[in-house]
């Protein structure tokens, strides 16, 4: 992995106010914000703005899935905000990932479009619920064809679970993007995250970004913790 900046911090925090304190202690130098459903639908368009204002790389990550004009409009004004990445579910089809896409490459002429990555299976389904809504094969299965989907569209990758990171990584070459949550500091406790890797076997599985939460939203000095993350990442691409 080679991103210079390969930690998003997951923005999973209940008002403004709490995001606001952690963001003062961050910087934009060393990690990207991930801007989730519940910040969104709790504080709107004006707080990713502002975060794009202090020079944060944003990703907004509102997992559009839906008919493709509709997912087309959402990708478009998403642009508008100024975030670096967004993604939608592959599951929506080839049409609708394609929408997205050309809606991107059309947005905010004369400046880089933000980073289009899909969705494969959430690391909360497993065999059982993918039966359930009628997909046959396995978990691997299903997120490979998935990815492939997102690839033929022309998508920038896919957000995956590390423990898939290695299988996509050996059909998918960079630069098709692989981003990685359920991270934790080795000896950390999982939380409610079930599968989870260190930073340093993420990245050695292929992952391009990293995206944390907890780990460093809830540490005591989220700044150290990303500090521990960053120079590790440094020293594992250093060898
Ligand atoms: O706190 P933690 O590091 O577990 O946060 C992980 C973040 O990644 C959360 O925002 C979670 O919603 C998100 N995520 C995930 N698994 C996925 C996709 C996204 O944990 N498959």
């Amino acid at each position: 992995m080679k991103q210079n900046q390969p930690v998003i911090v997951a923005l999973d925090l209940p008002n403004e106010l709490a995001v606001r304190q952690l963001v003062e202690r961050l910087d934009p130098a060393l990690c990207r914000l991930k801007v989730g459903k519940e910040l969104f639908t709790a504080t709107g368009p004006a707080l990713v703005k502002d975060l794009v204002r202090q020079g944060y790389q944003v990703f907004l990550d509102l997992k559009f899935h839906d008919i493709p004009n509709t997912v087309a409009g959402a990708c478009r004004v998403a642009a508008d905000l100024g975030v670096w990445m967004v993604d939608v579910h592959a599951a929506g089809g080839p049409a609708m990932l394609e929408a997205a896409r050309l809606a991107l490459e059309g947005s905010r002429a004369g400046q880089q479009r933000p980073l289009l990555v899909a969705i494969t299976v959430l690391t909360s389904f497993n065999q059982e619920t993918l039966h359930a809504i009628g997909v046959q094969g396995d978990v691997p299965a299903a997120v490979l064809r998935l990815a492939g989907l997102a690839q033929a569209a022309g998508l920038d990758g896919v957000v995956c679970s590390a423990a898939e990171a290695k299988v996509l990584r050996a059909r998918f070459a960079p630069p098709f993007l692989l981003v990685t949550p359920g991270i934790r500091l080795p000896g950390a406790a999982p939380d409610d995250q079930v599968r989870i890797v260190t930073p340093r076997a993420a990245c050695a599985s292929g992952a391009d970004f990293l995206v944390i939460g907890r780990p460093i939203t809830g540490s005591a000095d989220p700044r150290a913790t990303l500090q521990q993350i960053n120079a590790e990442l440094q020293e594992l691409n250093a060898s």
